[in-house]
């Protein structure tokens, strides 16, 4: 049964993996045996990463195509194929909605949704050549429900979209091999939350409204995406799997 989740000899692209939630990605890829790419926009803490983790590093920016482009095709040129994909990178912005920058509502959507697309669409052309291959994306509780007391509408908006983009190639795409599936997380204890977490009323309300009365540690969330990346999901696609300590329930 435990061979179901193994990695081995296969090559894996990570997004926003050179910290948080990504990072933890990486290391269960890792673990399981794959030959781990970091793609992260910022090269010096996607370096670093890469070289405490014994894994590789490919700069690559998710908003520009031609980038994304540039980060898959390393991987298939150094490795011969491109078997896991996680979409993952993304960031937040927090603004009441009545005063929202358009230039604003537009960066969040460029890395959320329209970087997932991108991704999706590099990785689903080299699988769909090799007829075979696994694209996780990372939405979240987000695409489900509407964050509060916090106001983020864009992120959630860009959420709900990258859940509705993975059932959408999951139908294009599962007939010649390729699964697509997605996570949604609940609050995560990364830089991403770090600015709510560290305000008292928000993260009341974030932890009376989340079951467990937690939030999760990063590494609680990979071993969903070893799950969905290995073949021991082989009859998933177009599912979306939450881990979010109940906060849905509610
Ligand atoms: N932290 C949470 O509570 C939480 C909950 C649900 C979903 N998520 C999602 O999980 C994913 C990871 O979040 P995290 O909490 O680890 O965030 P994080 O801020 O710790 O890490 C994000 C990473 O993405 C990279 N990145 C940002 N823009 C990029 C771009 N244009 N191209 C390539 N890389 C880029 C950053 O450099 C960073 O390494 C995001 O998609 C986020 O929306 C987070």
């Amino acid at each position: 049964m435990t061979d179901l989740f193994t990695l081995n000899g296969r090559n894996a692209i990570v997004t926003g993996g050179a910290q948080g939630i990504g990072e933890a990605i990486v290391l269960a890829l890792r673990d399981a045996g794959a030959r781990v790419f970091i793609c992260d926009v910022n090269p010096d803490t996607g370096r670093a990463a890469a070289e405490r983790h014994g894994v590789e590093f490919v700069a690559g920016d998710v908003t520009d195509p031609d980038s994304v482009e540039a980060a898959f095709e390393h991987v298939v040129d150094a490795g011969g194929s491109v078997d896991v994909a996680v979409n993952n990178a993304g960031i937040v912005h927090n603004h009441p909605s009545e005063e929202l920058d358009p230039a604003d509502w537009r960066r969040v959507m460029a890395v959320n949704l329209d970087g997932v697309f991108y991704c999706c669409r590099a990785a689903g052309k080299r699988m769909l050549a090799q007829g075979s291959g696994s694209i996780i994306n990372t939405g979240s509780m987000s695409g489900h429900i509407a964050n509060h007391p916090q106001p983020q509408s864009a992120y959630n908006t860009a959420k709900a979209g990258v859940i509705h983009l993975t059932k959408s190639l999951a139908g294009e795409w599962s007939g010649r091999g390729v699964r697509v599936n997605s996570i949604s997380p609940g609050y995560v204890g990364t830089d991403m939350t770090k600015r709510g977490l560290s305000n008292e009323e928000w993260r009341r309300v974030w932890l009376d409204d989340t079951p467990m009365g937690r939030v999760a540690e990063p590494r609680e969330i990979a071993p969903a995406v070893l799950f969905l990346a290995s073949d021991a999901s082989s009859y998933c696609t177009g599912t979306d799997l939450v881990v979010d300590g109940g906060y849905t329930v509610w």
